[in-house]
């Protein structure tokens, strides 16, 4: 992993040849940060990791951000720990400059420095003057800063548009990730990102947590295990007015009250704003009708959390992903039938495009035209009347149940799903059937990937052991050539190994789901443990 401190040395690393045509075609990944890394920032680097050639991350604690009384001086810095974390996650470089090499000037830095013995002068930070020059800044818009958090932290929206413009510049990254936590600063990157015309894709990242709820953040280092324990209601008033919400609960006055109730339970949390906005343009809301953004900032001593969820109109989604012969396919069908919801067969989408291009005269490694195809057809995916009966599926209005299972489609499927441009205009029609929600899907990457939003993310597994047993036993009952129970391990491990690793969509367990060890439970018990936990998650009871 290279280490650059100066724009310089960054920018040829970016120029030259050494990064290859790869960065072309799989792009580079940005992943800004103050350091003081945590699992929730490794969860970022590795959705970089899965989705570009090269990994950047930037490791500045921005002075531009803090407030006058804000943690500067004290905001966590630990260069080794942080280094180490990035070398292990496979970050190809890390970006560390001064507040100099940032442009923001050595004068201005010790001012900065000064801070606490003459609070006064880290304005001139803000006010230029001809003496000391301040950098030409970001401003968002007003509507966007002066709510939620841009209340108290006059100026802090401001210094983060200033510092991600610069990076984004510097970098000129395909993508950029950010953290759901800080959901007012992705909604006002992702405005800067379109209002300037920027030419990066910003990908959010759901929050990691804690087992208590708790979200994680730098800042949670300055808590004590007791203060945690009680930081974790933020977290349990949000779920108890997503309670209310999933039953039926829309106003925001009653959202409000409800998260309200709940952290007044714990007495040493001092609520600094409980509020319901748009998650796109923070316009506060006065009931739900798409989307609302619920988010609570609370003092606990001298530390300030955040913490929000977002509350969608739409019907739930169930994501389950797991290793090959996990046994995804056969609860993910039956969780949908039992729960009444839609089982979106993505196996079926790509069988159906398999059927297309054999249909044509496409060559099958022609990538561009396949993928200019599959963004002209229109795939649909109707529940069968039957119960048991396969999903059914019509392309361009003809139904093709049938003819997609043919052996020729079988054997050429799985050569077109690893087509990156194929996957891509799938994962799009599949995200548009995510918007009305209400459907089971399974595979490698839904919960991180295709639905990363997703109400109740599952990752189903098994064994090595048990998987190969039950692969043995399935290819005994369809008569086929016995392989030695090693030998299918064997494979498994293989297989495994090359899920994980492959360059598109990598199996990958999403922080926020939850893990079920299939080995000796049946198709029935897996399935009711799932629909019980969308009851208790999602139904609220
Ligand atoms: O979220 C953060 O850590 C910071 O606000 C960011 C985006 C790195 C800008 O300094």
């Amino acid at each position: 992993m290279l280490v650059f401190t100066t724009v310089a040395a960054l920018r040829c690393y970016l120029r030259i040849g050494q990064l290859g045509g790869d960065r072309i075609e799989r792009g580079v990944g940005l992943v800004p940060t103050m350091g003081a890394l945590h699992a929730g920032h490794l969860t970022l680097i590795e959705r970089a990791r899965q989705q570009n050639a090269v990994v950047i991350v930037s490791i500045f604690v921005n002075p531009l951000q803090f407030g006058p009384t804000e943690d500067f001086q004290k905001y966590p810095r630990q260069l080794e720990p942080d280094r180490q974390l990035c070398e292990e996650a496979g970050v190809d470089a890390i970006f560390v400059p001064t507040a100099e090499e940032m442009g923001l000037g050595k004068k201005e830095k010790s001012k900065v420095k000064s801070q606490k013995s003459k609070e006064r002068k880290f304005s001139l930070l803000r006010v230029p003057s001809q003496q000391s020059p301040v950098p030409t800044q970001v401003v968002p818009p007003e509507s966007m800063t002066s709510v939620l958090c841009g209340r108290s932290r006059i100026g802090h929206f401001q210094g983060v548009a200033t510092i991600v413009t610069k990076l984004l510049n510097l970098v000129q990254p395909t993508r950029a990730y950010f953290g759901q936590k800080d959901a007012q600063q992705l909604a006002i990157i992702r405005r800067l990102v379109a209002d300037l015309n920027l030419s990066v894709e910003i990908v959010a990242c759901p929050t990691v947590r804690e087992s208590s709820g708790l979200a994680l953040s730098s800042r949670n280092r300055y808590l004590t295990e007791r203060e945690k324990e009680e930081a974790s209601v933020l977290y349990r008033s949000l779920r108890q007015a997503e309670r209310a919400f999933l039953t039926g609960e829309r106003s925001s006055d009653e959202l409000i009250a409800v998260t309200k109730l709940e952290l007044a339970r714990v007495p040493a949390i001092e609520p600094e704003y409980v509020e319901l906005v748009d998650p796109t343009t923070l316009i506060p809301l006065d009931k739900i009708e798409e989307v609302g953004l619920l988010a609570i900032a609370a003092r606990l001593g001298s530390t300030r959390l955040i913490d929000n969820i977002l509350l969608r109109n739409r019907q739930p989604i169930v994501a389950i992903d797991g290793p090959a012969g996990a046994g995804k396919s056969t609860v993910a069908r039956q969780v949908a039938q039992a729960l009444g919801l839609l089982y979106l067969d993505t196996g079926a989408m790509y069988r159906s495009v398999t059927w297309l291009v054999l249909q044509s005269d496409i060559p099958i490694e022609d990538e561009p035209s396949i993928a200019e195809m599959v963004c002209k057809c229109e795939i649909e995916l109707r529940m069968s009347d039957e119960p048991q009966a396969p999903v059914r599926v019509f392309l361009n209005s003809q139904e093709v149940t049938q003819a997609i299972r043919s052996l020729e489609v079988t054997s050429h499927v799985s050569a077109i799903a690893a087509q990156p441009a194929v996957r891509r205009q799938l994962v799009k029609q599949q995200q548009l059937w995510g918007e009305k929600g209400g459907i089971v899907v399974e595979g490698r990457d839904i919960g991180t990937h295709v639905f990363p939003d997703a109400e109740l993310k599952i990752f189903l597994t098994a064994s090595v052991q048990e998987r190969a047993k039950r692969r043995q036993q399935e290819l005994k009952s369809q008569g086929e050539a016995d392989l030695s129970l090693e030998q299918m391990e064997q494979n498994l491990v293989l297989r495994d190994w090359k899920d994980s690793n492959r360059d598109v969509a990598p199996l990958q367990k999403a922080p926020d789901s939850i893990e079920i060890l299939t080995d000796g439970l049946s198709v029935a018990e897996v399935t009711a443990r799932i629909v019980s936990l969308y009851r208790e998650k999602v139904d609220g009871h």
